[in-house]
């Protein structure tokens, strides 16, 4: 099978993308695009032409796929950009866009040319997230009655550098990807939802921490709890040992899902549940704890998205829909923090 000829827009974030393709006998390098100096650092390193502008490289590179990991509010003429080049085949990255008439727009003309999108919410190709999801599926839990989650997070002062950073609070940046993971791995949809925001910790523009309770179309509820200025290892990232440049601190749940039968911590990946014929607290609660690979989720995206490409895989792991599905959530929980109300959602 001939390679894969892929460029990608966006070197900072896309870096990953690039040198992952260029790692990849599967993939070839055609040409990248990004500004400044880390983007020709990156380009350098891989040996792959360089375009300031991804319009140009667009319009002079044949690509069998693009990655758009440009600023979310290029996704949408990138995304036309590519599909005017004849181009079916798009990994963006998340959230799909900044609004939801973009990422409505990203869809149609995708669904129009007949082109493959796939979003890169990278934690659906998680070997955690594959697990509980069939664990979920093959109805290990019972019916799940609720579920907590955490996104704790200390970001070192020099994250705060860098201008957005200081605009953007942790619900766009982090909560984003725990309410995708639940999308994902439960199939169920927020129905409404409250949410207090506070920024006592920096003091900032922007929220740097939040306790939110979802109610699911389906009945089960859930709490959740992101800040990204406390120490503590109740963070996906923190305790997946997935991501690279984190110090990683293993051995802890960030997310337990309660269900009748049992329930499951993740990504430490603990089962605990009664024995057969056996229920209630005066019997021994079993824990099994499972082991499951920690293949780089980012990469394995990659290769999903070569699947695609390849006609492998059919299905895109986090479709447009999905992706504005949980773009809808994140800005609810904005709303709902702002106007200190409850939101509803059009949960269908
Ligand atoms: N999946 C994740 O965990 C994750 C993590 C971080 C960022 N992201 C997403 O990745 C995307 C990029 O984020 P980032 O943090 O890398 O942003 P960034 O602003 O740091 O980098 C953007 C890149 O795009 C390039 N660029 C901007 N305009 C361009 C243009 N007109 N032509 C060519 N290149 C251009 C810049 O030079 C830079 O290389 C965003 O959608 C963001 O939400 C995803």
């Amino acid at each position: 099978m001939e390679a894969i000829r892929l460029a990608v827009l966006g070197l900072n974030q896309g870096a990953k993308a690039a040198r992952d393709a260029a790692a990849s006998e599967r993939f070839d390098l055609a040409a990248v695009a990004g500004m400044g100096p880390q983007a020709q650092a990156v380009a350098a390193e891989l040996g792959a032409p360089l375009y300031e502008d991804y319009q140009e490289l667009l319009e002079s590179v044949v690509l069998d796929g693009v990655v758009i990991a440009l600023p979310n509010g290029l996704h949408l003429p990138a995304v036309k950009a590519a599909l005017a080049v004849g181009i079916k085949h798009l990994l963006v990255e998340k959230p799909i866009a900044d609004t939801e008439e973009d990422a409505r727009m990203i869809i149609d003309a995708c669904d129009q040319a007949g082109a493959t999108l796939l979003i890169g919410h990278q934690r659906r190709s998680s070997a955690t997230m594959l697990f509980l999801k069939q664990f979920i599926e093959a109805g290990n839990l019972g019916d799940i009655v609720g579920i907590q989650c955490s996104a704790i997070y200390a970001k070192p002062d020099s994250y705060f550098d860098i201008d957005w950073h200081r605009t953007t609070g942790p619900l766009l940046i982090n909560a984003i990807h725990d309410v995708d993971d639940l999308h994902y791995l439960t199939g169920m949809r927020v129905k409404r939802l409250y949410a207090a925001a506070r920024n006592s910790i920096r003091g900032g523009e922007v929220e740097d921490s939040a306790s939110i309770v979802f109610e699911y179309a389906e009945g089960p509820t859930c709490t959740y709890f992101v800040s990204d200025g406390v120490p503590g290892p109740w963070g996906y990232d923190l305790a997946a040992e997935e991501m690279h440049f984190i110090n990683c601190r293993p051995g802890e749940n960030s997310l337990r899902v309660f269900g009748t039968k049992g329930s499951f911590g993740l990504p430490n990946m603990d089962f605990y549940r009664y024995g057969p014929g056996q229920y209630g607290w005066t019997e021994p609660l079993l824990k099994t704890h499972y082991e499951v690979g920690r293949p780089d989720p980012a990469t394995a995206t990659l290769e999903h998205f070569g699947d695609l490409i390849d006609g492998v895989e059919l299905v895109p792991r986090c479709s447009g829909e999905e992706g504005l599905a949980t773009l809808k959530v994140v800005q609810a929980i904005l709303k709902s923090a702002e106007s200190r109300s409850v939101v509803e959602l059009d949960a269908d």
